[in-house]
């Protein structure tokens, strides 16, 4: 499935493949890069991965960025992130970005990036890096999850900076697909706050009718929708995940239009108005 996916994307135009250290510990990593040898794409695609905030000490991330390369059987990670800060571990910043900044100089990445950095965080990163400069960063934005619009994304585009934003469908719970009487099953999405029955509730009664009333005006699938507006936002990256082919399909189809200034303040409006919470027990 996975190299169907990619084939499909890359037919399409799509380039930008993001996986990590930590998705099914390695074999993620492993199937991209097997696809990307048996569809003999590697010019066509940049390949970003990340190392988990367990392995930022300077030796670590050497090792971790060095296994990563081989398990995608890459020449060069184009783009390699900090997943997340190493929260409990009390690793110096500037020491991870020192060993970031060594894989540059020894041509193991392209370039650096980091996800799921608070703003303050990223602004002493930076300054602890001499030659290279971090790119990208990776960060949860969706029409229900919208807290980097708050302070990160302004700096973000002042700097020139990319926001890779993960999870733009909401793990599918902008899709329409998902009511509390229709809940993702056998997943974990079963104990994600988003897909409680209170927010569920909250977001099929006010935001999905807005969205399913556009998906009729323009011709396109919910899920085009929401992604058409996150592509709206400057400097914004959506990197929805597909499982089949077909979902491949309709996400490229969230390109190549736009919605009007009008549908995307409707949109931003009734995304203001929801009352989510992550406290769910
Ligand atoms: N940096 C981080 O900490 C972090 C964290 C999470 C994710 N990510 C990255 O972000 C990517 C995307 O995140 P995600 O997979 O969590 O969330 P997402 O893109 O918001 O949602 C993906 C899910 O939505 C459903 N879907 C996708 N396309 C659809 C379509 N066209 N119509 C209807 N349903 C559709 C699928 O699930 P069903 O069909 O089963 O509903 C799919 O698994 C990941 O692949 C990963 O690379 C990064």
């Amino acid at each position: 499935m996975a190299k169907s996916v990619i084939a499909k994307a890359v037919g399409l135009g799509i380039n930008f493949i993001d996986t990590a250290a930590v998705y099914g510990r390695g074999r993620s990593e492993e199937f991209v890069g097997r696809a990307i040898r048996e569809l003999g794409i590697r010019e066509q695609v940049f390949v970003a991965t990340k190392i988990p905030g367990d392995w930022h000490r300077f030796d670590d991330v050497l090792k971790a960025a060095r296994r990563s390369k081989e398990r995608l059987g890459l020449d060069v990670i184009d783009l390699l992130q900090l997943h997340w800060p190493a929260c409990w571990h009390n690793v110096p910043i500037c020491e991870t970005m020192r060993a970031m900044e060594r894989l540059v100089d020894d041509g193991v990445i392209r370039y650096i990036g980091v996800s799921n950095y608070p703003l303050q965080l990223l602004q002493t990163a930076r300054e602890c890096l001499k030659r290279s400069d971090i790119v990208s960063s990776q960060n949860r934005y969706n029409l229900i999850e919208r807290e980097v619009e708050k302070e990160l994304l302004p700096y973000l585009r002042r700097e020139g900076i990319t926001l890779i934003a993960w999870s733009p469908l909401a793990k599918g719970a902008v899709t329409s697909k998902y009511s509390p009487d229709n809940r993702p099953r056998g997943d974990l999405r079963e104990n994600d706050p988003l897909f409680h029955p209170d927010n569920l509730r909250e977001i099929s009664s006010k935001l999905i009718p807005v969205i399913k009333e556009l998906s009729a005006k323009y011709g396109k699938s919910p899920a085009q929708i929401a992604l058409n507006w996150l592509v709206m936002h400057d400097n914004v990256v959506p990197i929805p995940g597909a499982k089949s082919p077909e979902q491949v399909v309709e996400n490229a189809g969230a390109t190549g239009w736009r919605l009007s200034d009008e549908d995307f303040r409707r949109l931003e409006n009734v995304s203001n108005s929801l009352s989510i919470t992550y406290v769910t027990w």
